[in-house]
C-alpha cells in the first residue's frame, strides 16, 4: 500500500515548532545521564530536539520518514540521520541507549505500535530508556482555545493514545519502571488578542496551523476564528494572551534500572 503523505501544511507547522525555552529544563528534571549515550531520536523531524541532547553529550542519531528532515536533522548535531519507517526501525539488537519519541507515536496506525515498541525494546541495551513525549486530551484541554471551541476537543481526543494505552503496551513488550511527568512548555505570550488573532485568521484564509487545527474543515475553521475574536478579549482583556502546552514525559526501562 502506497505510503501516506503528510499534507504540505502539516509539514510546514512541524518546520516552525522549535523547542520552548523551558524544555531544555524541563528535560533535565527527569534526570537522565544522556552524556556519552547512544540515543535515536525517531520521527526526529527538524532536529531542533536531538540537537539539544546532543549539546548535553549525548551521541544522537535521528530517524524520520520524511527527506527534507532527515536533511535538516545531519545539518544539525547529530551523528547520523537516516530516513525510515519507524515501524521498521532498521536498527541493531542492543545498540541504543535511549530511543525519544517525541510527539510522533500518535502518528503511528494503533495496530502497528505494539510491534513498534517491541521493536524499540529489542533495539535498546539493558538498563536502556525509552522517552515518551506527547499529550493526552485530558493535558491538551487545559488550552485556552480548546476550551472555548468544543470541536476541537473531541479532535484531540482521538489523536492521542492515553497513557493507560501506553502502558499496558509497554509493560506488554517487557518494559518496567514506568514513570510519568508532568511537563509544561512555555512560549513568550503574544503581546496582545489582536497578535494572537492573526493565527487564527490565517488558518481561516489559509487553512494552515497546529496540527489540531488542520483537522478543522474550511466551515469550522472560520467559526473558531469568530470564537476566538469574542472569547480571546473575554479571557485576556489587553493583557498579554499566554502560550502553554501541557503533556507529558513518559520513561520507561528495559530491565532492572537499579
Ligand atoms: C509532530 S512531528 C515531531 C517532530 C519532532 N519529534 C519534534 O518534536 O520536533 C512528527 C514527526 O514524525 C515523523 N513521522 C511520522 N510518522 C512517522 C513514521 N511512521 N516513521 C518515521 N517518522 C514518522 C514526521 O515526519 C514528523 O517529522
Amino acid at each position: 500500500m502506497a505510503e501516506q503523505q503528510p499534507h504540505p501544511l502539516q509539514i510546514e507547522d512541524w518546520k516552525g515548532r522549535t523547542p520552548s525555552a523551558n524544555w531544555l529544563s524541563e528535560f533535565r528534571k527527569l534526570d537522565l545521564s544522556i552524556a556519552g549515550r547512544r540515543v535515536l531520536d525517531i520521527g526526529c523531524g527538524m532536529g531542533y530536539y536531538g540537537d539539544l541532547l546532543a549539546g548535553l553529550g549525548a551521541e544522537v542519531y535521528g530517524l524520520d520518514r520524511q527527506e527534507e528532515f532527515v536533511k535538516s536533522a545531519k545539518s544539525k548535531r547529530y551523528r547520523g540521520a537516516i530516513r525510515a519507517n519507524a515501524t521498521e526501525l532498521p536498527v541493531a539488537d542492543s545498540s541504543l541507549d535511549l530511543v525519544y519519541a517525541r510527539y510522533v507515536l500518535h502518528h503511528i496506525p494503533r495496530g502497528q505500535l505494539f510491534g513498534l515498541i517491541g521493536n524499540i525494546y529489542r533495539s535498546l541495551s539493558d538498563g536502556g530508556y525509552l522517552l515518551i513525549e506527547s499529550t493526552t486530551p485530558e493535558l491538551a484541554n487545559r488550552h485556552h482555545d480548546i476550551q472555548i471551541y468544543p470541536k476541537l476537543k473531541s479532535i484531540i481526543a482521538s489523536m492521542y493514545p492515553s497513557i493507560e494505552t501506553f502502558a499496558d503496551l509497554l509493560s506488554r513488550a517487557g518494559f518496567q519502571a514506568i514513570e510519568i511527568t508532568e511537563t509544561t512548555q512555555t512560549r513568550d505570550p503574544y503581546c496582545n488578542v489582536h497578535s494572537a488573532l492573526e493565527r487564527s485568521a490565517l488558518l481561516a484564509s489559509t487553512g494552515g496551523g497546529p496540527t489540531y487545527w488542520l483537522q478543522l474543515n474550511e466551515a469550522e475553521r472560520k467559526e473558531f476564528h469568530d470564537v476566538r475574536c469574542n472569547e480571546l478579549i473575554r479571557i485576556f482583556g489587553d493583557g498579554p494572551v499566554e502560550r502553554q502546552w501541557s503533556g507529558y514525559f513518559l520513561v520507561a526501562v528495559k530491565g532492572d534500572a537499579t
